[in-house]
């Protein structure tokens, strides 16, 4: 249980997904605002469609500022077509929840009417649906009411709650809406936990480009396609995911959190930076390991027949994140292009890691395909590949797992 009364189980579940949270007329609108914020700061992203009914108990405004996005009120609103428009956002949720669900609301969702936006995202979408129903106990205990209710279960709807108790309206019985935070843990207990579940991995990749003039660098060959393979990989498996992300030409993985470096030393501070509250670091970048001294401010011209260019270290990223004294488990790759497991047990010890994956440098680079063999401790080692680079990746996210589990302490 945390501070917001949520399990740590439905906390690690909530993160990075997709919720829609659709509110109808009733006088528990209010308790959406928690909900919302619950869901936020369990990671979720929020998104809320509003009937006009339940626009009359809280403002969107509230709810606008609590989710962090515009407000979805109307079915044919031009504007809000010409933004997301309301296929795309039947299609966009992991889940929809509706809080709280009015009798009229859940009368007119087993007509399968669609004559507002809230019931056309329902009858489009495909996402698994909790409905939270709130009204008077009489309306609750009504024939029609529960009639609806188990057409709504039989088509696969989930039910959270209602509770019994006092109502606004002065009467006692069932029909009170759910607490915020059960309707968070109904919400949570729909998505199946991944192997990566309430982790934070932050990931380095691509190349790195160090200036020499305004107009030319010193870098190398690396795609980065390895990076964001294992990016992606580890949010389909439940993680959040920071890239710090070279020069490269791929288009950020969804849901990743990408910050865009150059230079070895910008992407050493946005690693310190992010390593602080991750769990696992996976260095796979390909850090150019020397700087110009002196870049020059302006374009060299070719009047010398030679030219000499002074290089300095760059800092070792992967090196420097793992002699802290409170760090993430480390996770290196080590390119080479001979004598591949010697020289990769080697990196292993010499930086300080916990798990490394040495590879031919010469057959991975650019390549959709890799050959690994994952090293770690004394003796340990698994080949992995010659294989795609995302399902190299679930293997290497497989093993990296069982490495967070090895070091938890009742482990
Ligand atoms: O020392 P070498 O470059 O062969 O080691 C490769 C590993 O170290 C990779 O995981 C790479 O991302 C990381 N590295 C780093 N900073 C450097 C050089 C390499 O983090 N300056």
């Amino acid at each position: 249980m945390n501070d917001d009364g949520l399990t740590a189980a439905s906390l690690a579940t909530l993160a990075n997904k997709r919720i829609l949270l659709g509110m109808t007329g009733g006088i528990a609108a209010y308790k959406c605002a928690e909900l919302t914020r619950l869901l936020t700061r369990a990671g979720a992203d929020v998104r809320v469609v509003m009937t006009t009914a339940a626009t009359e108990f809280i403002t969107p405004l509230t709810m606008q500022a609590l989710s962090g996005h515009r407000v979805h009120l109307d079915l044919l609103d031009v504007d809000a077509e010409a933004g997301m428009g309301h296929i795309e956002l039947a299609r966009w949720p992991d889940l929809i929840v509706v809080a709280p669900a009015s009798a009229d609301f859940l009368a007119r969702m087993v007509g399968g009417q669609a004559g507002d936006l809230l019931t056309t995202l329902l009858l489009a979408s495909r996402a698994p649906v909790v409905l939270a129903p709130a009204m008077n106990q009489a309306m609750w205990l009504n024939p029609a009411t529960q009639d609806n209710l188990l057409k709504l279960r039989d088509r696969g709807c989930h039910i959270a709650g209602p509770a019994s108790g006092s109502q606004a309206c002065g009467d006692t019985g069932p029909g009170r809406m759910l607490e915020p935070a059960d309707i968070a843990d109904a919400c949570a207990g729909l998505f199946v936990p991944g192997l990566l579940n309430g982790l934070h991995l932050t990931i380095t990749a691509g190349p790195t480009r160090e200036a020499i003039d305004p107009v030319r660098f010193i870098s190398n060959h690396s795609s980065g396609k390895m990076g964001y393979a294992l990016a992606t990989e580890a949010v389909q498996a439940g993680a959040r995911v920071t890239l710090i992300s070279g020069p490269v030409n791929l288009p950020v993985p969804d849901r990743v959190h990408c910050i865009a470096v150059t230079t070895a030393q910008e992407m050493l501070d946005a690693s310190l930076l992010s390593a602080d509250n991750s769990d696992v670091f996976i260095g796979v970048a390909a850090v150019a390991d020397y700087r110009v001294s002196d870049t020059s401010d302006h374009k060299i011209k070719k009047t010398a027949d030679t030219l000499q260019l002074n290089l300095v270290r760059n800092p070792d990223i992967i090196g420097t994140l793992a002699a802290l004294e409170k760090r993430p488990l480390m996770v290196g790759f080590a390119a080479e292009t001979q004598h591949i497991e010697q020289f990769g047990r080697e990196k292993l010890q010499r930086k300080n890691l916990d798990l490394l994956f040495a590879n031919d440098a010469t057959a991975t680079f650019n390549s959709d395909d890799i050959c690994a063999t994952a090293l770690w401790g004394e003796h340990g080692s698994q080949t992995l590949g010659p294989a795609n680079k995302n399902l190299v990746a679930r293997q290497m996210l497989t093993l990296i797992a069982e490495r967070v589990s090895a070091g938890q302490p009742d482990a």
